[in-house]
C-alpha cells in the first residue's frame, strides 16, 4: 500500500455511503481500531468503547434499526430541499441517494464500529451552562476521527453515522451495552462501490477562522 500523506488523507475523507459487502482482513480493522485508541481524551480517561460489530445477524440487525430513521430523515431532507435551487437540489438529492444506499444495504457492511461512552469518566466542564454541552462528546469524537482517517489510509469507505442514537434502547439491548453506557456514533465500514473519498466540499477558512477577535478577518500573511 503507498502511504498516503496526512494532508490528503485529511482533504479527501469523505462521507463514504456506497460499501462493497466484501470481507476486510482482520489486520486491516486492527489498525484502524487503534488508530481510534490513539485519540487524545479529558484526562486521558479513554471514557469510550467500540463495539464492532462482524456477526452477520446483528449488523442485519442494526440495519432494520437504521433503516427506518434514516427513511423519516431522508423525507424530511428532501421536503427541505425543494425551494432550492436546481443546482443545489441535485448535490443534496446525490447525497440523500447514497444515504438510501447505506439504509438499505447498512447489514451488509462489513464491520459496524459502534462507538460507546461513559459520562461517569468525563471532565464535561460545560454541563453546568445554560446551553446545550458539547465538551463531552470530545473525549469521543477524536477517536471516531481517528478511525475515520485510518479507514481512508487503508482504502476502505466509511462515514460516521449518528442516527442510531435515536434507537439507543434497542442497540444497547442488541449489543448488550452496560447501563451506565451510551450509544454516539456507529460507523460502517468496507471497500468502497465507488470512486469511494474524494474531494471534500468545505468553506475556506477565511469564512470560518477569525484574527484575534469574532468577526476580524483572518489575516494570511
Ligand atoms: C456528527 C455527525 C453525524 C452524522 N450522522 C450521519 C448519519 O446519521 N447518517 C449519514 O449518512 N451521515 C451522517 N453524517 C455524515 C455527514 O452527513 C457528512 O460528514 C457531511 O455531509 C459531509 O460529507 P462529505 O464528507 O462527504 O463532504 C454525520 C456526520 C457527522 C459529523
Amino acid at each position: 500500500m503507498t502511504e498516503l500523506g496526512l494532508y490528503d488523507a485529511m482533504s479527501s475523507c469523505r462521507a463514504v455511503r456506497r460499501l462493497r459487502p466484501d470481507r476486510v482482513p482482520d489486520d486491516v480493522i486492527e489498525r484502524v481500531l487503534q488508530a481510534a485508541a490513539w485519540a487524545p481524551t479529558g484526562g486521558n480517561q479513554q471514557p469510550w468503547r467500540i463495539v464492532a460489530v462482524r456477526d452477520a445477524g446483528i449488523k442485519r440487525a442494526l440495519g432494520d434499526l437504521y433503516q427506518p430513521v434514516w427513511a423519516d430523515y431522508a423525507a424530511a431532507s428532501r421536503r427541505g430541499i425543494a425551494k432550492l435551487d436546481e443546482a443545489r437540489r441535485d448535490g443534496v438529492e446525490r447525497t440523500l441517494a447514497a444515504g438510501d444506499y447505506l439504509a438499505d444495504h447498512f447489514g451488509e457492511t462489513p464491520v459496524v464500529a459502534v462507538f460507546c461512552f461513559s459520562p461517569r469518566n468525563m471532565a464535561i466542564t460545560d454541563a453546568g451552562l445554560d446551553r446545550p454541552s458539547v465538551v463531552g462528546g470530545g473525549s469521543v469524537y477524536p477517536a471516531v476521527q481517528n478511525l475515520l482517517l485510518a479507514c481512508r489510509a487503508e482504502g476502505l469507505g466509511c462515514v460516521l453515522t449518528t442516527l442510531l442514537c435515536i434507537k439507543e434502547v434497542e442497540v444497547k439491548q442488541l449489543l448488550e451495552i452496560p447501563d451506565d453506557w451510551f450509544t454516539c456514533a456507529a460507523v460502517p465500514i468496507g471497500y468502497p462501490l465507488l470512486r469511494g473519498h474524494g474531494p471534500l466540499s468545505r468553506r475556506p477558512i477565511e469564512k470560518l477562522v477569525y484574527s484575534d477577535r469574532w468577526n476580524q478577518r483572518w489575516n494570511q500573511s
